[in-house]
């Protein structure tokens, strides 16, 4: 799967995918991650990239041409891409979606706006505008961060052997809370692990888990 991540801070997302899963998905051929700097599609000599909005208003927008044409760089690399777009205008980005995503097995394409924003009319472009909480940050980054760890770990081959996505948090859409997990040592500093989980009896255990979840 070809990740293409347009943005004018690639530096960002060096230590994130340089390590541990997803480091590990890229070394084995599963995903390959590239960018695409949004300055080289700049106008002009300064290579202008944003401009004020029309009506007024604080801050500076990104211009619809130098994302337009990162955009149409980054098909020509992988036509079948599904472009994806950070935004609080778009809908809550959810598990079920990142599932939906891993099974497709398309290349993404995520564009990390700046400043206050995007010239609207980039989104006839964009397949998918979404948000990943109640709070506002500084650019697309960070979400673009999410939506690839989220999606990557669930690519077959890139957690190897674990069932962890068996009992996992958040399985649907539903909060669904995993149980709370202990390892060594059995007591820590009068803090004992609860002792059905030491019994062997799995009957137990699994009952004492069941117990131990919240769903909301
Ligand atoms: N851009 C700024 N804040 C955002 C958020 N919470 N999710 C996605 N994109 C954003």
């Amino acid at each position: 799967m070809k990740i293409q991540i347009i943005t004018l801070f690639p530096e960002m997302f060096e230590g994130v995918l340089a390590t541990s899963m997803l480091w590990k998905a890229s070394d084995r051929g599963i995903v390959e991650y590239s960018y695409i700097n949004l300055r080289e599609y700049g106008l002009g000599l300064r290579h202008q990239v944003d401009d004020t909005p029309y009506g007024g208003g604080d801050g500076m927008l990104l211009m619809v041409e130098p994302l337009l044409k990162a955009i149409e760089t980054a098909k020509a690399n992988d036509p079948g891409a599904k472009v994806y777009l950070p935004t609080p205008r778009g809908t809550l980005y959810k598990q079920s979606q990142a599932k939906q995503i891993a099974a497709a097995a398309e290349g993404m394409v995520i564009i990390c706006p700046r400043y206050e924003g995007y010239d609207e009319r980039i989104t006839e472009w964009v397949d998918r505008q979404f948000y990943i909480g109640n709070y506002v940050l500084t650019g697309g980054e960070l979400p673009a961060m999410i939506l690839i760890d989220s999606v990557v770990r669930l690519l077959p081959g890139v957690l190897g052997g674990e069932t962890s996505t068996e009992i996992e948090s958040f399985q649907d859409d539903d909060v669904n809370i995993e149980f709370p997990q202990y390892t060594r040592p059995e007591n820590y500093d009068g803090r004992p692990v609860p002792p059905v989980l030491l019994s062997g009896n799995h009957a137990e255990i699994a009952k004492w888990r069941a117990a131990n979840s919240q769903s909301a």
